[in-house]
């Protein structure tokens, strides 16, 4: 084992069923700041650069199985066929290593429900545990409410770690100690295999407990240590869903102050979500109600929201957003979206371009200084640079059977309410009418115009609606033209 690779393997254990969750979705794959919990565990784990990374599975396994080949493809499984204990999961994700389950180095074991666990804790445990010369280190933690987790026991003269009571099987006297295993650890590999083989089942659950190792391998002579965590809401497991709530709350404020610390303001934390994923320069600007998902970037000085939900979405320097929806869009420099729009996936917006009010865009290219101001759907469409499209158009991408493709040039203003019926083109620098359906190309510098001719049938409310307000309101225009307006 090299100085920098602190962890020869890591073993994650994710095959109990949390049945608290009263859920259909295995446990570990619930999320939170868009990662599953297994999710943010294994990213933590990878910062010790392990040379194996094995995740034990039973519970929901085609599941779990499936997403890790996703999530993490270099992550491999290992089937726990019954759940006989913390200490035959090790078991069984060891013996998936091959080599008859002994590891040279260090093993580190953490459980699959624990996402707020950061890689520099599990590094500063594996450091810890080389530099004392461990057999065993455990990861500990002061909780306000110990209730249902190991208590650790210590030798009242020295200090050390003596054992791990279950709460299930603690006296009295135990259960007071505030002091709790966190179900992580660092084992040495070789001694933990030759451990884990002499472990009993002779407890309350009549399981193979891996905290039994610890008691095991000091009656041997070896060295058994501890690590205490530095907060404990770091090694909360998610077992119910207030707790998911909870864990995501943290979570959220942990990435939410880093952003703020690195330059960017949150107006109103409580009410702004973000993903793990989530990048930021300096400067960028974020309203109450927002969520940021997925691969979101936000460059220096773009503003977003209130009221936002940005999914895998750039916006770029200088950029406002306002109560707006995207997925999978990018938005120029100093553009500006919304208020009230909805981009969808394959919309780019050029510098300085626009998507206003009540607009919606879908694999729409738009160049820069381009405005699309209100009340517009802009589908399957590329528009140059600097024209402007009129309000309550409709870029008629579909026929029923397929969608077709819109071109419209630069330096071109289409009249409001136009129906732009795909394929067609518009060339560069044309004019369209209020109120055509186009059909055919528009040639460069043309004015299209396509609607019916307006007729003025004169005196048809006299004659047809003798009387009637509207009669009376047109004979006093007539008679007195000039306080008409
Ligand atoms: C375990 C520890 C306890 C510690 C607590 C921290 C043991 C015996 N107890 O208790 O000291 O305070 O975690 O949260 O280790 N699992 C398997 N296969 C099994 C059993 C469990 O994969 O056969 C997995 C579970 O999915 C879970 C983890 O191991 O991710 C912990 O198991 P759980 O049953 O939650 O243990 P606790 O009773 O909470
Ligand atoms: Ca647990």
């Amino acid at each position: 084992m090299s100085a920098n690779c602190p962890a020869a393997a890591v073993v994650v254990l994710a095959a109990g069923e949390g049945t608290r969750m009263k859920s259909s979705t295995p446990k570990v794959l619930h999320e939170i700041c868009g990662r599953s919990l297994v999710g943010h565990v294994v990213a933590a784990a990878r910062e010790l650069d392990p040379r194996e990374l094995v995740v034990v599975v039973g519970h929901g396994r085609e599941l779990v199985t499936a997403h890790l080949a996703q999530a993490d493809p270099a992550a491999r499984t290992a089937v726990q066929e019954q759940q006989n204990g913390t200490g035959h999961a090790v078991r069984m994700g060891l013996e998936a290593l091959g080599g008859g389950g002994r590891v040279d180095g260090t093993v580190i074991v953490v459980c699959g429900d624990t996402p707020l666990l950061t890689g520099e804790t599990l590094r500063s445990l594996a450091t810890t545990h080389t530099t004392d010369g461990n057999a065993v280190t455990v990861l500990t933690a002061e909780v306000p409410d110990a209730t249902g987790y190991g208590r650790i026991v210590r030798d009242e003269a020295t200090g050390a770690v003596t054992a791990i009571v279950e709460h299930k099987d603690a006296s009295d006297v135990q259960r007071a100690i505030r002091e709790i295993n966190s179900g992580v650890f660092a084992f040495d590999g070789q001694l933990l295999a030759d451990a884990l083989g002499k472990v009993r089942t002779d407890n309350s659950q009549g399981e193979e407990y891996l905290t039994d190792v610890l008691g095991i391998l000091r009656e041997a002579g070896h060295r058994v240590g501890a690590s205490v965590a530095g907060d404990h809401r770091e090694i909360a497991g998610i077992n119910n869903r207030v707790q998911l709530a909870e864990a995501r709350r943290s979570l959220n404020d942990r990435l939410l102050t880093e952003a703020m610390l690195s330059g960017v303001t949150v107006v109103d934390p409580a009410t702004t979500f973000i993903d793990v994923t989530v990048t930021f320069e300096p400067d960028a600007l974020v309203h109450p109600g927002t969520q940021l998902l997925g691969a979101t970037h936000l460059a220096a000085g773009a503003e977003v929201g209130p009221n936002s939900r940005l999914r895998d979405t750039r916006v770029g320097a200088g950029a406002r957003v306002d109560n707006t929806v995207a997925e999978g869009a990018e938005v120029g420099e100093q553009a500006t979206v919304g208020p009230y729009a909805y981009l969808r996936p394959g919309t780019q917006l050029g510098v300085k371009a626009k998507a206003g009010t009540y607009v919606e865009m879908k694999n729409a290219v738009i160049g820069d200084g381009t405005k699309v101001p209100h009340l517009t759907y802009v589908g399957d469409a590329t528009i140059g640079e600097q024209s402007n499209i009129g309000a309550a158009s409709v870029f008629v991408n579909y026929d029923g059977e397929a969608k077709h493709r819109t071109t419209i040039g630069s330096h071109c203003k289409t009249g409001s309410d136009n129906m732009f019926v795909a394929p067609v083109t518009v060339g560069d620098g044309a004019y369209t009418a209020a109120g055509s359906v186009i059909t055919k190309d528009v040639p460069p510098g043309s004015l299209a115009v396509a609607r019916g001719q307006q007729r003025n049938i004169e005196g048809w409310v006299a004659r047809k609606r003798p009387g009637s307000a509207a009669a009376k309101a047109a004979q006093a225009a007539v008679a007195e033209p000039d306080s008409e307006s």
